[in-house]
Protein backbone atom coordinates (compact mmCIF):
# COMPACT_ATOMS: atom_id res chain seq x y z
CA UNK A 1 0.00 0.00 0.00
CA UNK A 2 2.94 2.48 0.87
CA UNK A 3 6.59 2.08 -0.38
CA UNK A 4 8.48 1.98 2.56
CA UNK A 5 9.37 -1.63 4.05
CA UNK A 6 9.88 -4.16 6.74
CA UNK A 7 12.77 -5.12 8.55
CA UNK A 8 14.23 -8.32 10.28
CA UNK A 9 13.43 -6.79 13.99
CA UNK A 10 9.90 -6.33 12.17
CA UNK A 11 10.45 -2.25 12.57
CA UNK A 12 9.20 0.11 9.58
CA UNK A 13 12.46 1.48 7.45
CA UNK A 14 12.58 4.56 5.19
CA UNK A 15 15.06 4.58 2.34
CA UNK A 16 16.45 1.63 4.02
CA UNK A 17 16.88 2.81 7.65
CA UNK A 18 14.93 1.80 10.43
CA UNK A 19 12.41 3.95 11.82
CA UNK A 20 12.59 3.21 15.06
CA UNK A 21 16.43 4.16 14.94
CA UNK A 22 15.39 7.50 13.32
CA UNK A 23 12.98 8.47 16.30
CA UNK A 24 15.93 7.71 19.10
CA UNK A 25 18.24 10.27 17.15
CA UNK A 26 15.34 12.88 15.90
CA UNK A 27 13.14 12.42 18.67
CA UNK A 28 9.02 12.82 17.82
CA UNK A 29 7.06 13.48 16.10
CA UNK A 30 9.42 13.18 13.15
CA UNK A 31 8.65 14.08 9.48
CA UNK A 32 10.57 11.56 7.43
CA UNK A 33 10.81 12.08 3.66
CA UNK A 34 12.46 9.34 1.22
CA UNK A 35 14.01 11.52 -1.00
CA UNK A 36 13.99 8.79 -3.72
CA UNK A 37 10.15 8.85 -3.89
CA UNK A 38 10.29 12.63 -4.42
CA UNK A 39 12.46 12.43 -7.13
CA UNK A 40 10.60 9.69 -9.09
CA UNK A 41 7.35 11.50 -8.48
CA UNK A 42 9.25 14.56 -9.86
CA UNK A 43 10.30 12.17 -13.24
CA UNK A 44 7.08 10.70 -14.12
CA UNK A 45 5.90 14.05 -14.78
CA UNK A 46 9.34 15.31 -16.15
CA UNK A 47 10.14 12.04 -18.50
CA UNK A 48 6.33 11.48 -19.68
CA UNK A 49 6.65 15.04 -21.51
CA UNK A 50 10.20 14.66 -22.87
CA UNK A 51 9.12 10.99 -23.93
CA UNK A 52 6.38 12.37 -25.84
CA UNK A 53 8.06 15.77 -27.43
CA UNK A 54 6.33 18.05 -25.88
CA UNK A 55 7.52 20.56 -24.29
CA UNK A 56 6.59 21.54 -20.79
CA UNK A 57 7.16 23.22 -17.40
CA UNK A 58 6.49 20.97 -14.37
CA UNK A 59 6.24 23.75 -11.52
CA UNK A 60 6.43 21.81 -7.80
CA UNK A 61 3.83 23.88 -5.89
CA UNK A 62 5.82 24.56 -3.28
CA UNK A 63 2.46 25.39 -0.83
CA UNK A 64 2.54 21.45 -0.45
CA UNK A 65 5.76 21.66 1.60
CA UNK A 66 8.56 24.51 1.22
CA UNK A 67 11.82 23.96 3.22
CA UNK A 68 15.13 25.23 1.45
CA UNK A 69 15.95 21.30 0.93
CA UNK A 70 12.85 20.92 -0.56
CA UNK A 71 13.65 23.47 -3.37
CA UNK A 72 16.81 22.14 -3.59
CA UNK A 73 15.28 18.81 -4.94
CA UNK A 74 13.06 20.56 -6.92
CA UNK A 75 15.84 22.20 -8.29
CA UNK A 76 18.18 19.41 -8.78
CA UNK A 77 14.95 17.81 -10.53
CA UNK A 78 14.95 20.73 -13.18
CA UNK A 79 11.20 21.39 -12.07
CA UNK A 80 10.04 25.19 -12.05
CA UNK A 81 8.52 26.37 -9.04
CA UNK A 82 4.77 27.99 -7.79
CA UNK A 83 4.94 30.63 -4.93
CA UNK A 84 1.89 31.97 -3.48
CA UNK A 85 3.53 34.51 -0.83
CA UNK A 86 6.91 36.32 -0.28
CA UNK A 87 7.90 33.56 1.98
CA UNK A 88 7.37 31.00 -0.44
CA UNK A 89 9.84 33.46 -2.64
CA UNK A 90 11.92 33.68 0.35
CA UNK A 91 12.85 30.41 0.45
CA UNK A 92 12.83 29.52 -2.99
CA UNK A 93 15.92 32.61 -3.25
CA UNK A 94 17.67 31.16 0.15
CA UNK A 95 17.50 28.10 -2.01
CA UNK A 96 19.45 28.98 -4.75
CA UNK A 97 16.26 28.22 -7.39
CA UNK A 98 16.66 29.76 -10.84
CA UNK A 99 14.28 32.75 -10.79
CA UNK A 100 13.64 32.50 -14.34
CA UNK A 101 11.34 29.18 -13.48
CA UNK A 102 9.27 30.53 -10.31
CA UNK A 103 5.84 31.48 -11.17
CA UNK A 104 3.99 33.55 -8.59
CA UNK A 105 0.06 32.58 -7.81
CA UNK A 106 -2.25 34.17 -5.18
CA UNK A 107 -5.80 35.93 -5.51
CA UNK A 108 -4.64 39.12 -3.45
CA UNK A 109 -0.77 39.59 -4.21
CA UNK A 110 0.04 42.94 -2.45
CA UNK A 111 2.12 45.56 -3.45
CA UNK A 112 5.19 44.03 -1.76
CA UNK A 113 5.11 40.59 -3.06
CA UNK A 114 4.46 42.15 -6.50
CA UNK A 115 7.08 44.29 -6.18
CA UNK A 116 10.14 41.61 -4.66
CA UNK A 117 8.10 39.13 -7.61
CA UNK A 118 9.61 42.09 -10.21
CA UNK A 119 12.84 42.94 -8.39
CA UNK A 120 13.79 39.40 -8.25
CA UNK A 121 12.90 38.83 -12.27
CA UNK A 122 10.63 35.61 -11.78
CA UNK A 123 9.93 33.99 -14.51
CA UNK A 124 6.05 34.85 -14.51
CA UNK A 125 3.31 36.40 -12.76
CA UNK A 126 -0.40 34.19 -12.78
CA UNK A 127 -2.29 37.37 -12.75
CA UNK A 128 -5.79 36.70 -10.83
CA UNK A 129 -7.68 39.93 -10.83
CA UNK A 130 -8.03 43.63 -11.56
CA UNK A 131 -6.57 45.33 -8.85
CA UNK A 132 -3.39 43.01 -9.41
CA UNK A 133 -3.13 44.02 -12.49
CA UNK A 134 -3.04 47.81 -11.51
CA UNK A 135 -0.43 46.96 -9.12
CA UNK A 136 1.98 45.06 -11.33
CA UNK A 137 1.40 48.28 -13.94
CA UNK A 138 2.59 50.41 -11.46
CA UNK A 139 5.16 48.25 -10.23
CA UNK A 140 7.11 47.51 -13.59
CA UNK A 141 6.41 51.15 -14.21
CA UNK A 142 8.36 52.10 -10.89
CA UNK A 143 11.46 49.38 -11.79
CA UNK A 144 11.28 50.20 -15.73
CA UNK A 145 11.05 45.58 -16.16
CA UNK A 146 8.83 43.31 -18.15
CA UNK A 147 7.16 40.45 -16.98
CA UNK A 148 5.68 37.47 -18.63
CA UNK A 149 1.91 36.61 -17.27
CA UNK A 150 -0.46 34.16 -17.79
CA UNK A 151 -4.34 34.32 -16.58
CA UNK A 152 -5.79 32.93 -14.28
CA UNK A 153 -9.36 31.76 -15.27
CA UNK A 154 -11.43 29.86 -13.79
CA UNK A 155 -13.25 27.46 -16.38
CA UNK A 156 -16.27 26.66 -14.37
CA UNK A 157 -15.29 23.00 -13.68
CA UNK A 158 -15.33 22.35 -9.95
CA UNK A 159 -13.35 18.84 -9.06
CA UNK A 160 -14.33 16.93 -5.71
CA UNK A 161 -12.21 13.92 -6.08
CA UNK A 162 -14.41 12.27 -8.15
CA UNK A 163 -17.31 14.15 -9.03
CA UNK A 164 -16.85 17.82 -10.80
CA UNK A 165 -19.55 20.48 -10.34
CA UNK A 166 -20.34 22.36 -13.84
CA UNK A 167 -21.13 25.56 -13.03
CA UNK A 168 -22.06 28.42 -15.44
CA UNK A 169 -20.86 31.22 -13.36
CA UNK A 170 -17.86 29.93 -10.87
CA UNK A 171 -18.49 31.16 -7.66
CA UNK A 172 -14.78 30.96 -6.89
CA UNK A 173 -12.37 33.76 -5.22
CA UNK A 174 -9.47 32.96 -7.81
CA UNK A 175 -9.38 34.12 -11.24
CA UNK A 176 -11.58 35.29 -13.70
CA UNK A 177 -14.45 34.56 -15.04
CA UNK A 178 -14.37 32.92 -18.40
CA UNK A 179 -18.46 33.22 -19.13
CA UNK A 180 -18.92 36.91 -18.12
CA UNK A 181 -16.70 38.28 -20.06
CA UNK A 182 -14.05 39.17 -17.38
CA UNK A 183 -11.52 37.20 -18.82
CA UNK A 184 -11.32 38.75 -22.01
CA UNK A 185 -11.72 42.36 -20.25
CA UNK A 186 -8.41 41.81 -18.44
CA UNK A 187 -6.89 40.16 -21.60
CA UNK A 188 -7.62 43.67 -23.35
CA UNK A 189 -6.48 45.88 -20.11
CA UNK A 190 -3.02 43.41 -20.12
CA UNK A 191 -2.31 43.47 -23.65
CA UNK A 192 -2.31 47.50 -23.64
CA UNK A 193 -0.08 47.75 -20.69
CA UNK A 194 3.57 47.89 -21.99
CA UNK A 195 6.75 45.67 -20.28
CA UNK A 196 3.66 42.97 -19.88
CA UNK A 197 3.70 39.84 -22.31
CA UNK A 198 0.56 37.59 -22.04
CA UNK A 199 1.93 34.00 -22.58
CA UNK A 200 -1.39 32.52 -22.29
CA UNK A 201 -4.14 30.94 -19.84
CA UNK A 202 -4.33 28.95 -16.47
CA UNK A 203 -6.45 27.15 -14.35
CA UNK A 204 -6.52 25.02 -11.53
CA UNK A 205 -9.97 22.88 -11.03
CA UNK A 206 -8.71 21.58 -7.44
CA UNK A 207 -7.01 18.76 -5.42
CA UNK A 208 -6.57 15.14 -4.93
CA UNK A 209 -8.15 14.59 -8.62
CA UNK A 210 -8.12 10.46 -8.92
CA UNK A 211 -9.84 10.80 -12.84
CA UNK A 212 -8.40 12.89 -15.70
CA UNK A 213 -12.11 13.78 -17.10
CA UNK A 214 -11.97 17.24 -15.27
CA UNK A 215 -8.73 18.34 -16.89
CA UNK A 216 -9.86 17.47 -20.50
CA UNK A 217 -13.36 19.57 -19.52
CA UNK A 218 -11.28 22.42 -18.20
CA UNK A 219 -8.78 22.04 -21.87
CA UNK A 220 -11.94 22.14 -24.07
CA UNK A 221 -13.40 25.32 -22.28
CA UNK A 222 -10.03 26.84 -22.36
CA UNK A 223 -9.95 26.42 -25.87
CA UNK A 224 -13.77 27.53 -26.89
CA UNK A 225 -12.24 31.26 -25.09
CA UNK A 226 -8.91 30.76 -26.92
CA UNK A 227 -10.52 30.23 -29.74
CA UNK A 228 -12.76 33.57 -30.01
CA UNK A 229 -9.36 35.38 -28.43
CA UNK A 230 -7.72 34.18 -31.85
CA UNK A 231 -10.41 35.69 -33.73
CA UNK A 232 -11.20 38.69 -32.51
CA UNK A 233 -7.51 39.69 -30.93
CA UNK A 234 -4.94 37.56 -33.05
CA UNK A 235 -4.16 36.20 -29.88
CA UNK A 236 -2.15 32.56 -29.41
CA UNK A 237 -1.61 31.02 -26.55
CA UNK A 238 2.40 30.24 -25.79
CA UNK A 239 1.56 28.80 -23.02
CA UNK A 240 -1.62 26.59 -21.24
CA UNK A 241 -1.61 25.88 -17.72
CA UNK A 242 -3.62 23.55 -16.53
CA UNK A 243 -2.66 23.67 -12.58
CA UNK A 244 -1.83 21.12 -10.16
CA UNK A 245 -4.43 18.49 -8.24
CA UNK A 246 -3.30 14.86 -9.33
CA UNK A 247 -4.44 12.86 -6.82
CA UNK A 248 -2.68 10.38 -4.58
CA UNK A 249 -2.99 7.13 -2.34
CA UNK A 250 -3.55 8.50 1.51
CA UNK A 251 -5.67 4.85 2.33
CA UNK A 252 -6.75 1.83 0.75
CA UNK A 253 -9.90 3.15 -0.49
CA UNK A 254 -7.89 5.62 -2.75
CA UNK A 255 -7.27 4.38 -6.23
CA UNK A 256 -5.19 6.98 -7.84
CA UNK A 257 -4.07 6.68 -11.72
CA UNK A 258 -0.11 6.39 -12.40
CA UNK A 259 1.43 10.30 -12.65
CA UNK A 260 2.08 9.42 -16.40
CA UNK A 261 -1.54 8.71 -16.95
CA UNK A 262 -2.25 12.60 -16.06
CA UNK A 263 0.20 13.93 -18.07
CA UNK A 264 -0.63 11.88 -21.25
CA UNK A 265 -4.12 12.65 -20.99
CA UNK A 266 -3.34 16.37 -21.07
CA UNK A 267 -1.23 15.98 -24.08
CA UNK A 268 -4.11 13.67 -25.69
CA UNK A 269 -6.59 16.40 -25.28
CA UNK A 270 -4.63 19.73 -26.00
CA UNK A 271 -3.18 18.03 -29.04
CA UNK A 272 -7.52 17.41 -29.92
CA UNK A 273 -8.13 20.76 -29.33
CA UNK A 274 -5.22 22.09 -31.05
CA UNK A 275 -5.93 20.61 -34.02
CA UNK A 276 -9.79 21.10 -34.40
CA UNK A 277 -8.92 24.83 -33.66
CA UNK A 278 -6.02 25.14 -36.32
CA UNK A 279 -4.00 26.47 -33.72
CA UNK A 280 -0.61 25.96 -32.64
CA UNK A 281 0.68 24.21 -30.09
CA UNK A 282 1.22 25.46 -26.78
CA UNK A 283 4.08 25.03 -23.66
CA UNK A 284 2.25 23.05 -21.20
CA UNK A 285 2.76 23.83 -17.72
CA UNK A 286 1.38 21.95 -14.51
CA UNK A 287 1.76 22.59 -10.97
CA UNK A 288 1.73 19.31 -9.04
CA UNK A 289 2.25 20.05 -5.23
CA UNK A 290 0.90 16.63 -3.64
CA UNK A 291 1.66 14.26 -5.99
CA UNK A 292 5.23 15.21 -5.64
CA UNK A 293 5.97 15.15 -1.79
CA UNK A 294 2.39 13.68 -0.17
CA UNK A 295 3.42 9.68 -0.76
CA UNK A 296 7.37 10.52 -0.33
CA UNK A 297 6.86 11.36 3.68
CA UNK A 298 5.31 10.16 6.83
CA UNK A 299 5.26 11.24 10.13
CA UNK A 300 6.43 9.26 13.73
CA UNK A 301 4.70 9.62 16.95
CA UNK A 302 5.40 8.27 20.06
CA UNK A 303 2.17 7.18 22.28
CA UNK A 304 1.52 8.27 25.14
CA UNK A 305 -1.71 7.64 26.93
CA UNK A 306 -4.23 4.85 25.99
CA UNK A 307 -8.13 5.75 27.54
CA UNK A 308 -10.09 2.91 27.20
CA UNK A 309 -14.09 3.25 26.99
CA UNK A 310 -15.17 -0.66 27.51
CA UNK A 311 -17.57 -1.37 24.93
CA UNK A 312 -17.47 2.01 23.05
CA UNK A 313 -13.72 3.29 22.04
CA UNK A 314 -10.04 2.78 22.76
CA UNK A 315 -8.47 6.03 22.81
CA UNK A 316 -4.64 6.00 21.52
CA UNK A 317 -2.88 9.29 22.05
CA UNK A 318 0.32 10.09 20.37
CA UNK A 319 2.70 13.85 21.17
CA UNK A 320 1.51 15.51 18.06
CA UNK A 321 -1.91 15.89 15.85
CA UNK A 322 -3.69 18.72 14.81
CA UNK A 323 -0.73 20.57 15.21
CA UNK A 324 1.52 18.93 12.65
CA UNK A 325 -1.23 17.26 10.66
CA UNK A 326 -4.47 19.59 10.36
CA UNK A 327 -5.67 17.60 7.42
CA UNK A 328 -8.07 15.58 9.46
CA UNK A 329 -9.33 18.25 11.39
CA UNK A 330 -10.38 20.37 9.04
CA UNK A 331 -11.14 18.10 6.08
CA UNK A 332 -12.06 14.89 7.63
CA UNK A 333 -9.14 13.65 6.04
CA UNK A 334 -8.02 9.71 6.37
CA UNK A 335 -4.73 8.45 7.03
CA UNK A 336 -3.63 4.72 6.98
CA UNK A 337 -0.49 4.13 10.11
CA UNK A 338 1.39 1.20 11.01
CA UNK A 339 3.05 0.49 14.83
CA UNK A 340 6.68 1.07 13.28
CA UNK A 341 8.08 -1.08 16.04
CA UNK A 342 6.04 -4.29 15.17
CA UNK A 343 4.88 -3.68 11.51
CA UNK A 344 3.29 -7.29 11.40
CA UNK A 345 2.33 -7.75 14.58
CA UNK A 346 -0.92 -10.79 14.78
CA UNK A 347 -2.34 -9.45 17.82
CA UNK A 348 -4.43 -6.67 16.45
CA UNK A 349 -7.32 -4.35 18.10
CA UNK A 350 -9.11 -2.08 17.08
CA UNK A 351 -7.78 1.56 17.89
CA UNK A 352 -8.63 5.97 17.69
CA UNK A 353 -5.55 7.54 17.03
CA UNK A 354 -6.12 10.75 19.01
CA UNK A 355 -3.74 14.24 18.93
CA UNK A 356 -2.83 15.62 22.11
CA UNK A 357 -4.33 19.38 21.14
CA UNK A 358 -7.04 19.97 23.69
CA UNK A 359 -9.60 20.13 21.10
CA UNK A 360 -11.97 16.80 21.13
CA UNK A 361 -11.59 17.17 17.36
CA UNK A 362 -7.75 16.60 17.37
CA UNK A 363 -8.24 13.15 15.89
CA UNK A 364 -5.27 11.60 13.72
CA UNK A 365 -7.50 8.34 12.44
CA UNK A 366 -10.78 6.90 13.72
CA UNK A 367 -11.24 3.24 14.17
CA UNK A 368 -7.91 1.72 12.64
CA UNK A 369 -6.89 -1.96 13.31
CA UNK A 370 -3.70 -2.03 14.85
CA UNK A 371 -1.57 -4.68 16.29
CA UNK A 372 -1.90 -4.00 20.26
CA UNK A 373 -0.25 -1.17 21.09
CA UNK A 374 1.65 -0.40 24.33
CA UNK A 375 2.85 3.02 25.49
CA UNK A 376 6.09 4.00 23.91
CA UNK A 377 5.44 2.28 20.58
CA UNK A 378 6.02 4.14 17.71
CA UNK A 379 3.15 4.93 15.12
CA UNK A 380 3.58 5.87 11.49
CA UNK A 381 1.22 7.47 10.07
CA UNK A 382 1.71 7.57 6.12
CA UNK A 383 0.96 10.14 3.32
CA UNK A 384 1.99 13.15 5.66
CA UNK A 385 4.62 14.81 3.25
CA UNK A 386 2.01 17.33 1.40
CA UNK A 387 0.12 19.89 3.20
CA UNK A 388 1.55 18.26 6.91
CA UNK A 389 4.65 20.74 7.66
CA UNK A 390 3.37 23.40 5.53
CA UNK A 391 -0.07 23.73 7.38
CA UNK A 392 1.21 23.05 10.93
CA UNK A 393 0.51 25.68 13.66
CA UNK A 394 0.82 26.91 17.22
CA UNK A 395 -1.80 26.02 18.66
CA UNK A 396 -0.94 25.19 22.34
CA UNK A 397 2.29 26.31 21.39
CA UNK A 398 3.26 22.68 20.80
CA UNK A 399 6.63 23.06 19.09
CA UNK A 400 7.15 22.36 15.05
CA UNK A 401 8.20 19.12 14.52
CA UNK A 402 11.80 17.87 13.09
CA UNK A 403 11.87 17.03 9.28
CA UNK A 404 14.85 14.56 7.82
CA UNK A 405 15.08 13.50 3.95
CA UNK A 406 16.60 9.98 3.74
CA UNK A 407 18.72 9.32 0.31
CA UNK A 408 21.30 6.97 -0.36
CA UNK A 409 20.95 5.19 2.76
CA UNK A 410 21.61 8.40 5.20
CA UNK A 411 19.65 10.43 7.12
CA UNK A 412 19.66 14.37 7.24
CA UNK A 413 18.09 17.16 9.21
CA UNK A 414 16.25 19.69 7.07
CA UNK A 415 14.03 21.62 9.38
CA UNK A 416 15.16 21.18 13.31
CA UNK A 417 12.41 20.89 15.92
CA UNK A 418 11.57 24.14 17.04
CA UNK A 419 12.45 25.13 20.38
CA UNK A 420 10.35 26.49 23.10
CA UNK A 421 12.57 29.60 23.07
CA UNK A 422 11.83 29.94 19.05
CA UNK A 423 8.48 29.96 20.15
CA UNK A 424 8.27 33.02 22.23
CA UNK A 425 11.48 34.70 20.28
CA UNK A 426 8.52 37.51 19.13
CA UNK A 427 6.76 37.88 22.54
CA UNK A 428 7.63 41.31 23.94
CA UNK A 429 7.38 41.52 28.13
CA UNK A 430 4.97 43.61 29.49
CA UNK A 431 6.07 44.15 32.79
N1 LIG B 1 -1.84 25.20 -8.39
C1 LIG B 1 -2.73 25.97 -7.74
C2 LIG B 1 -3.15 27.23 -8.35
C3 LIG B 1 -3.26 25.56 -6.51
O1 LIG B 1 -4.14 26.32 -5.89
C4 LIG B 1 -2.82 24.34 -5.94
C5 LIG B 1 -3.32 23.89 -4.65
C6 LIG B 1 -1.87 23.58 -6.62
C7 LIG B 1 -1.41 24.04 -7.86
C8 LIG B 1 -1.33 22.28 -6.11
O2 LIG B 1 -2.33 21.34 -5.96
P1 LIG B 1 -1.95 19.82 -5.58
O3 LIG B 1 -1.19 19.24 -6.75
O4 LIG B 1 -1.10 19.87 -4.38
O5 LIG B 1 -3.24 19.17 -5.35
N2 LIG B 1 -4.54 22.11 1.89
C9 LIG B 1 -5.31 21.23 1.04
C10 LIG B 1 -4.93 21.38 -0.40
C11 LIG B 1 -5.04 22.80 -0.87
C12 LIG B 1 -4.64 22.93 -2.28
C13 LIG B 1 -4.56 24.36 -2.64
N3 LIG B 1 -4.10 24.59 -3.96
C14 LIG B 1 -5.12 19.79 1.50
O6 LIG B 1 -4.39 19.56 2.45
O7 LIG B 1 -5.73 18.88 0.94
Amino acid sequence: LHPFAVNEDGHLTIGGLDAVNLTKKYGTPLFVYDVKKIRENARAFVDTFREKGVQAQVAYASKAFSSVAMIQVAKQENLSLDVVSQGELYTALEADFPVEKIHMHGNNKNIDEISMAVEYNIGCIVVDNFYEIELLEHVLKEQNKEMDVLIRVTPGIEAHTHDYILTGNEDSKFGFDLTNGQAEDALQKLMKIDGIHVKGLHCHIGSQIFETDGFTMAIERLFQTLKGWKDRYDFESEVLNVGGGFGIRYTAEDDPLPLSTYVKSLIDKISEQVNENEMAFPEIWIEPGRSIVGDAGLTLYSIGSVKEIPNVRKYVSVDGGMTDNLRPALYNAKYDAVIANNVNGTNKEEISLAGKCCESGDMLIWDIELPKVTQDDIIAVFSTGAYGYSMSNHYNRFPKPAVVFIEDGQDKLVIKRESFKDMVQNDLSYE
